[in-house]
């Protein structure tokens, strides 16, 4: 039985924007591979991304597969922006369950290295825009009966690599997430974050090309992730599967952390 029948997802950041992978016919990342991974698993899927063109990639590949899928343009640095997509969400399908914010950017660098105009930036793209759109999502939840959301953090929350503003926002997310799982639990909503590791993604692609044989030594199962394997745990998080796990964090990272 399909783990996610009946359910409409809303995945923010759902397109890829960077070169495929050798072998790969549509290039893959965290969001991309989250909302196919929805999809299969019976969710009809609004994919929401800043670029309309690589948010219809995606819903086009959901649909050939034989899926229910839409698809929004939505900056989510604005806030009309936020509630667009939960509005076109549930003007497409009538309802909302599922909330996935995978936008996360990487800008600036340690703290002489980044400017105020970058912080805020970050702020708005990494951070603010997941409280805008659980904001605007959660009553919808609340109103059909409850359901789940998964914020994508980051092993960045964690251990510094000398990225101030990534650090920072991808560590207020796990504040954001448990103050939400709180206030919501009431509400039937289970709210939980996503730590990746080292993940092959388009994004990664595109800003730092194939660093593969670079960080590999460096991580216990000497690989980095795919993010099939992060879809694979966010689905499991948005899943019945997890029903009494909410307020809490998963690291996904090839054992990484545990070094
Ligand atoms: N790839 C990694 O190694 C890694 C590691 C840890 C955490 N993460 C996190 O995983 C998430 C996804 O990363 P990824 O590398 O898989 O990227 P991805 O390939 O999933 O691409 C992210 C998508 O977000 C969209 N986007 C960017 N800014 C946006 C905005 N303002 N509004 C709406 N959409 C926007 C892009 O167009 C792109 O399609 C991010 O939050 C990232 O921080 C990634």
């Amino acid at each position: 039985m399909a783990r996610l029948a009946g359910k409409i997802a809303l995945i923010i950041g759902g397109g890829a924007d960077g070169p495929a992978n050798t072998g790969e016919k549509l290039s893959i990342g965290n969001g991309r591979a989250t909302a196919i991974m929805c999809a299969r698993e019976g969710a009809a899927v609004m994919v929401a991304d800043r670029s309309l063109e690589l948010a219809q990639q995606t819903a086009n590949a959901i649909r050939e597969e034989g899926g229910r899928a839409e698809a929004v343009a939505a900056d989510v640095s604005i806030e009309d922006q936020c509630r667009g997509a939960v509005e076109a969400t549930i003007k497409a399908f009538g309802a909302l369950h599922l909330l996935v914010n995978n936008v996360g950017i990487g800008i600036g660098g340690s703290l002489l290295k980044t400017t105020t105009e970058q912080f805020d930036t970050m702020l708005a793209v990494n951070l603010r825009s997941h409280f805008l759109t659980m904001r605007y999502a959660v009553p919808e939840i609340a109103k059909a009966g409850g359901g789940a959301i998964v914020n994508v953090s980051s092993l960045a929350a964690l251990r510094s690599n000398r990225m101030i503003s990534y650090e920072a926002t991808k560590a207020a997310l796990l504040g954001l997430g448990r103050s939400a799982a709180v206030s919501h639990a009431r509400d039937n909503i289970r709210v939980n974050t996503i730590l990746p590791g080292l993940i092959n993604s388009s994004m990664v692609r595109r800003l730092i090309g194939d660093r593969e044989a670079r960080v590999a030594p460096g991580i216990p199962m000497h690989r980095q992730g795919t993010p099939w394997e992060i879809a694979k745990a966010i689905v499991f998080l948005l899943s019945d599967d997890a029903s009494y796990i909410t307020g809490t964090e998963l690291i996904v990272d090839g054992g990484l952390a545990a070094r």
